[in-house]
């Protein structure tokens, strides 16, 4: 028998300016299956889907949805056609509420008259269906977690009954536990008949779910295989043209003098007497779950929040940092978790980002040294882009993360907090970061990471502190480091 494809997308061409971002790319997905996309960053991944979707025109090539083709791709008949996309960036409006995010569609479509009380009881209603019944439907969209607004987007989906759902990277910002609720929400919706398009750099997720893998790489279409019948090893292979041979290369630094010190440090309404300390040339990790207070901790010190109480020691002399620019005056420096609203300036040129912190207090730039010191630094971490000059929105969305780390690169930091530095990044280039995490700590800089995947913390870090509502539960030495010790203290068992 025939297969029975409900997506077929054939020779499909796309390019930005001169980038290539797609070449002659295939993707054929039969009914009811989970369907895997992999791929580099910058592999493509994002602007099938957006081709799909309608959001951008194709060059080339031809959709053919459930035996219809798609002449006029616009989104707005992509959605009639039942195709939905949950963007990695998300396109939520942040104003309004949950319940009208959710229904903004239909909303548009049904005119005037609105029944408020309705449509919160509707989605509640939707959010209960996939376990999330405790997100307020009245609250604003810009009030919720990173998280939560996964969540929002994903039930503003599902609200338009769509047979073919398209998730771009939606756990790049859950937690292990919602991961797993998601995971099995997916499979219930393929219990149910939906057609899924999966795209993660979490391979132990595509492993999980998925029933078939296509690749792509630098924008062509390398192979669509049976997920049973491949192993990991061959999937990265596929994927980067190479093998990995070590995910966390080894580290060289020499652990001194303590440089940081965070005494009783209480702040905002959640983070309560947290205490710790950072050694020269040590790589500390902060594990817990989304909402235990790490990245509030770290705001604090860093001077983006005020502090409450408590002390932070920095060489030995108590520091107050007022604002960010007086912690980057002295040396340290902190990569933001939400690269979209706080690490990089979408609407600005790449080369302008990545000197964002280095160019602080130099009046003069002399902008083709610059773009030679960008192009070099870039390169460091094989971020892939047109030109220094197009602005960040042009960049897949792991590029974006390389180019936002790549601007505490270019500074002298003595100490340096990375909140999820390789949240979207692919594997090849995931090594290449902790190839400069390592690099730093070897250079004697104090390196902390929060990381919600705790492999990365058991990979690189020395040392980790776990928390949980606001407080330190545990303090874990490298050679007691497991993924079972850190959920115990994260969870409070
Ligand atoms: N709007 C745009 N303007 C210019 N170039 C773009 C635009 N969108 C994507 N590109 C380029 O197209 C290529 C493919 O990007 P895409 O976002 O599809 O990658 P991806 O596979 O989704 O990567 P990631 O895993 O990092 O999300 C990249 O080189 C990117 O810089
Ligand atoms: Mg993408």
């Amino acid at each position: 028998m025939a297969p029975d494809y409900i997506v077929q997308m054939n020779h499909i061409s796309k390019h930005f300016g001169g980038v290539k971002a797609l070449q002659d790319v295939h993707l054929n997905v039969e009914r009811g299956e989970i369907h895997a996309l992999i791929g580099e960053n910058g592999a493509g991944k994002s602007t099938l889907m957006k081709v799909l979707a309608g959001a951008y025109p194709k060059d080339e090539g031809t959709i053919v949805i459930d035996g219809v083709e798609a002449t006029t791709a616009t989104p707005r008949a992509m959605i009639d056609m039942g195709v939905s996309v949950i963007y990695q960036e998300f396109m939520l409006a942040p104003d309004l509420t949950v319940a009208e995010n959710i229904f903004i569609d239909q909303m548009q479509q049904s005119g005037m008259f609105i029944n408020w009380k309705d449509l919160k009881r509707r989605a509640k209603q939707q959010l209960q269906k996939i376990g999330f019944g405790h997100i307020d439907p009245g609250k604003r969209v810009g009030e919720l977690s990173v998280a939560y607004q996964q969540i929002v987007e994903i039930c503003k989906c599902l609200a338009k009954d769509s047979k073919v759902l398209v998730f771009d990277e939606p756990t790049a910002v859950l937690t292990h536990s919602e991961t797993q609720k998601l995971l099995e929400l997916i499979m219930q919706l393929k219990a149910e008949g939906v057609t899924i398009l999966y795209i993660s750099h979490r391979l132990e997720e595509l492993f999980a779910i998925s029933d078939k893998i296509t690749v792509l790489k630098d924008g062509k279409y390398v192979d669509t295989v049976e997920t049973a019948s491949i192993t990991k090893e061959q999937l990265v292979t596929m994927m980067v043209g190479r093998e990995i041979e070590q995910l966390f290369p080894e580290r060289n630094a020499e652990i001194g003098e303590e440089i940081l010190r965070v005494e009783n440090l209480r702040t905002g309404d959640l983070v309560e007497d947290v205490s710790f300390s950072l050694r020269k040339g040590e790589v500390l990790g902060f594990s817990g779950l989304v909402g235990s207070g790490r990245t509030e901790t770290m705001r604090a010190i860093f001077g983006a929040d005020k502090k409450t109480s408590g002390k932070v020691l920095y060489f030995g002399e108590e520091v107050h940092f007022k604002n960010p620019k007086q912690a980057i005056r002295k040396g340290i420096g902190l990569l933001p978790e939400d690269r979209k609203s706080q690490g990089l300036l979408l609407k600005q040129p790449i080369r302008y980002n990545a000197t964002l912190v280095s160019r602080q207090g130099n009046g003069f730039i002399n902008h083709k040294k610059e773009q030679e010191e960008v192009r070099k630094l870039l390169a460091r971490i094989s971020t892939k882009y047109g030109s220094t000059e197009d602005n960040a929105d042009s960049l897949s969305g792991g590029n974006q993360q390389k180019v936002a780390l790549a601007k505490w690169l270019a500074v002298d930091t003595k100490v340096i907090i990375l909140d999820e530095p390789t949240r979207g990044v692919d594997v090849g280039a995931k090594t290449e970061i902790y190839q400069i995490i390592n690099e730093l700590a070897e250079n004697g800089v104090g390196v902390i990471i929060i990381s919600s995947e705790m492999a990365e913390i058991i990979g690189t870090c020395d040392r980790a502190i776990v928390m949980r509502e606001g407080r330190v539960t545990g303090e874990v030495p490298k050679e007691n480091l497991s993924e079972n010790q850190l959920i115990k203290l994260a969870m409070g068992v």
